[in-house]
C-alpha cells in the first residue's frame, strides 16, 4: 500500500460517525464532440451511464484534512502533488478550514477515460456533506473541480451538455452486462481532443431513447446507441493504436452487442447479452496487461 498525507488547516475534530461513498465508472455511451468554445473547451452531447465498479471514499473525523490512498491503483496517483489531487480539492470547495481523515481506495485506473478522479471528487463532496452536515456546493462550483464533476455528481444515466454544464437525468441505467478493458497505456485528453479532424459533429440523435421513459425495450435503446458515436476515439486509436485492438476484440466477444471507447480512452466497453456467458478467465490470461471489469448499470443511485 502506498499512502501519503498532508496536513491542511487545523479545527476540532468532532464525534460524528464515519461517512462513506461509492465512487462509481462514468462510461460514456455516446460521446459528440459538437463545437469548441472560444477558451478552447469543446462542447458535447454525451450519454453517460455509471456502473457497479468505481474508488471508495471514507470519511472520518480528524482535526486537520488528510488523504490516505490505497487499492490497485494507488500508486499511479501517489507521485501527484497532494494539492492538486481532485479528493482534496473537492473537500476545501465545500469548506475551507475543516478537518476529516479521507481515505480513497483507488480501484479504477487513473486517467482513463472513466472519470476516475470526477467520480472520487464528487463522492468526496457526497461523503463530506453527509459527515459536515453542509449542503453541497452550487453547480457552477462543482464544474470548477472539473467538466464531468456535475454528471458524476448524480450516479444517474444521464445527458451531458455544454462543457459538462448542463446535465440531464434520464434515470437507470437499463440492467445490462458491461465489460470494461483498458490496455494501461497512458492517453492525454487535451492531445486527444487537439488530434481531432472535425469539431463540429452532430448531436444525439433525437428523441434520446431512454428505455425506463418510453416503451422501448433494453433491445432498441441499444440499437439506438449503436447509430451513435464516441467522436475522441477516431483521435485516440491515432495516438494509442493499442485501443483500436481493444476494440476489435471486443467485436468479436460472442454476445456482444456494442463496443465503444469511453470519455477520451483508453478505457473501451462492451456491452454484452445473457446468453453468451463472457469468459474472463480466459481473456485475462490472454491479455496479462489489461485490465478487465465485468459489471452492470447501477440501477440506484449509489450512496
Ligand atoms: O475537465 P478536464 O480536466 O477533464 O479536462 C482536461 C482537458 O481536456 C482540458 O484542459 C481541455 O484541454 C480538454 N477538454 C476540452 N473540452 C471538454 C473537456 C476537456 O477541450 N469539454
Amino acid at each position: 500500500m502506498r499512502s501519503w498525507r498532508r496536513k491542511v488547516r487545523r479545527r476540532s475534530a468532532s464525534r460524528m460517525m464515519p461517512s462513506e461513498a461509492f465512487a462509481p465508472a462514468k462510461v460514456n455511451l455516446a460521446l459528440h464532440v459538437t463545437g469548441r468554445r472560444a477558451d478552447g473547451y469543446h462542447t458535447l452531447d454525451s450519454l453517460v451511464a455509471f456502473v457497479g465498479v468505481g474508488d471508495m471514499i471514507a470519511v472520518e473525523a480528524s482535526d486537520s484534512l488528510t488523504l490516505d490512498i490505497d487499492g490497485p491503483f494507488a500508486r499511479d496517483l501517489a507521485t501527484d502533488p497532494d494539492d492538486d489531487n481532485l479528493v482534496l480539492r473537492a473537500a476545501r470547495l465545500l469548506s475551507a478550514d475543516r478537518g476529516a481523515s479521507i481515505r480513497l481506495t483507488k480501484n479504477l485506473p487513473v486517467a482513463s477515460g472513466i472519470g476516475g478522479g470526477s467520480a472520487d471528487a464528487a463522492a468526496t463532496l457526497r461523503a463530506l456533506s453527509r459527515f459536515w452536515q453542509m449542503p453541497l456546493p452550487p453547480p457552477v462550483k462543482v464544474l470548477s473541480l472539473g467538466a464531468d464533476v456535475p454528471v458524476c455528481l448524480t450516479s444517474s444515466l444521464s445527458r451531458m451538455r455544454g462543457i459538462g454544464e448542463r446535465v440531464d437525468i434520464l434515470g437507470s441505467t437499463p440492467p445490462v452486462r458491461i465489460l470494461l478493458v483498458n490496455p494501461l497505456v497512458q492517453i492525454s485528453t487535451p492531445a486527444v481532443f487537439s488530434a481531432l479532424e472535425c469539431r463540429e459533429n452532430p448531436s444525439l440523435e433525437e428523441p434520446v431513447a431512454c428505455p425506463l421513459r418510453s416503451a422501448e425495450g433494453t433491445g432498441d435503446w441499444i440499437d439506438w446507441l449503436s447509430r451513435q458515436r464516441n467522436d475522441l476515439e477516431a483521435p485516440a486509436i491515432a495516438l494509442q493504436p493499442v485501443i483500436g485492438q481493444v476494440l476489435e476484440e471486443l467485436h468479436a466477444l460472442r454476445g456482444c452487442r456494442l463496443a465503444r471507447m469511453s470519455g477520451s480512452g483508453a478505457t473501451c466497453f462492451a456491452l454484452l447479452d445473457d446468453d453468451h456467458p463472457f469468459d474472463g478467465e480466459g481473456f485475462r490470461a490472454s491479455h496479462p496487461g489489461w485490465w478487465v471489469a465485468e459489471t452492470s448499470g447501477l440501477s440506484a443511485k449509489p450512496s
